[in-house]
């Protein structure tokens, strides 16, 4: 057996780490031969229900789960980590603006990244899922100067996933069938999931399927499926974002064989400027999200992923206070 990884998860005591716990506990991030020592991270108010969590998780009996850290202090939280799932975020209160929700949270993330900087592994990766995951990935990664820009992330695989499920249900389909979808920008009904150069069985999607369907039905089903869930499930999506977040971290750290869709930070590719962290047609090689490099645009994708460039700078325009 190799040696114990720390992974930590914020917001140990919500909804999605109810279900992401024990993915990670089954050994399914890192692999079925990598013990993993979990460090939870909540605020005081709910350490109490963390340790509930806590007990749940020894009861399962996992093989692999050698030890949990419960603690409301961040630096205790990234100490040793390799890898990290931000997940605990403030919600918008009643008649609160998008621009106080993205402070408040910038409050969090911006010590948390501080906090990472400090303590975590040499290998440290962190995905970023509590909302707006773009921008608080964004402030963790500007306040962690020594780790590698690289290393920051937000998920957008929870928006690929439901692209793929779409198609898959729509054309009578398995969703392994599909290759090279892309959820371009912003996990933000902005998001622009793009068919242009998908396949089905090796058959261009955009040739089965009208575009009136992909335009008018199939864009604004994925970009606002988070709110459909909540209107029927009466609660936001947790197990299928802790599994997207599973998907994202595994893939990161074990490679993949086909494209995903990874929100990272912009480096100038497809004329994105760099300052923001940005979904994008990715695949990752050697524990590195790659950006697959030189698809041709038309002008009605530039126009898409302009408009969530274009929100993505607002946001980082919003926050700019927090940034050091
Ligand atoms: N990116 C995605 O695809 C995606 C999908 C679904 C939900 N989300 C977001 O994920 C976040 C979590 O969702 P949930 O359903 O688990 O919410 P939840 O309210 O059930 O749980 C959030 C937990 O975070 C904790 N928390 C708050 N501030 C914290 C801090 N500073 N440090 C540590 N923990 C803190 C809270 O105490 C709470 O237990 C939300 O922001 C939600 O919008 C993202």
């Amino acid at each position: 057996m190799t040696a114990a990884k720390k992974i930590t998860v914020t917001g140990a005591a919500g909804n999605i780490a109810y279900s992401l716990l024990w993915r990670i506990a089954n050994g399914d991030v890192y692999g079925k031969d990598v013990p993993v020592e979990l460090n939870l991270l909540e605020i005081e108010s709910a350490l109490r229900a963390t340790e509930g969590v806590a007990m749940e998780l020894l009861d399962s009996a996992f093989p692999l789960l050698k030890n949990i850290r419960i603690t409301a202090n961040a630096n205790e939280a990234f100490d040793g980590a390799s890898a990290a799932f931000l997940v605990g975020a403030k919600p918008r209160g009643k008649g609160e603006e998008r621009s106080d929700l993205l402070a408040a949270n910038g409050k969090i993330f911006g010590p948390q990244g501080k906090a990472i900087n400090e303590g975590a592994a040499d290998d440290i990766r962190v995905v970023v899922v509590g909302n707006p995951a773009n921008t608080n990935a964004m402030i963790a990664m500007n306040a962690a100067p020594d780790v590698p820009a690289s290393r920051f992330s937000a998920l957008m695989r929870l928006d690929h996933n439901r692209a793929l499920s779409q198609l898959a249900t729509k054309l009578d389909k398995d969703s392994t069938d599909f290759e090279k979808m892309v959820i371009w920008g912003n996990h933000s009904a902005t998001q622009f999931p793009d068919i242009t150069y998908a396949t089905c069985e090796g058959k261009p999607v955009s040739e089965l399927v009208d575009a009136d369907w992909y335009k008018g039905e199939f864009i604004p089903r994925v970009a606002k499926r988070g709110a459909e869930i909540i209107e029927v499930r009466g609660h936001s999506s947790a197990a299928s974002a802790a599994s997207a977040a599973v998907d994202h971290m595994h893939d990161w750290i074990n490679g993949t064989t086909s494209w995903v869709s990874a929100a990272i930070p912009s480096t100038g590719a497809y004329g994105i400027p760099e300052g923001v962290i940005v979904g994008m047609p990715t695949y990752a090689e050697g524990g590195e999200w790659k950006v697959v490099e030189g698809l041709e645009l038309s002008d009605f994708q530039r126009e898409m992923i302009d408009a969530n460039v274009k929100e993505l700078f607002d946001e980082r325009e919003a926050v700019k206070d927090l940034l050091g």
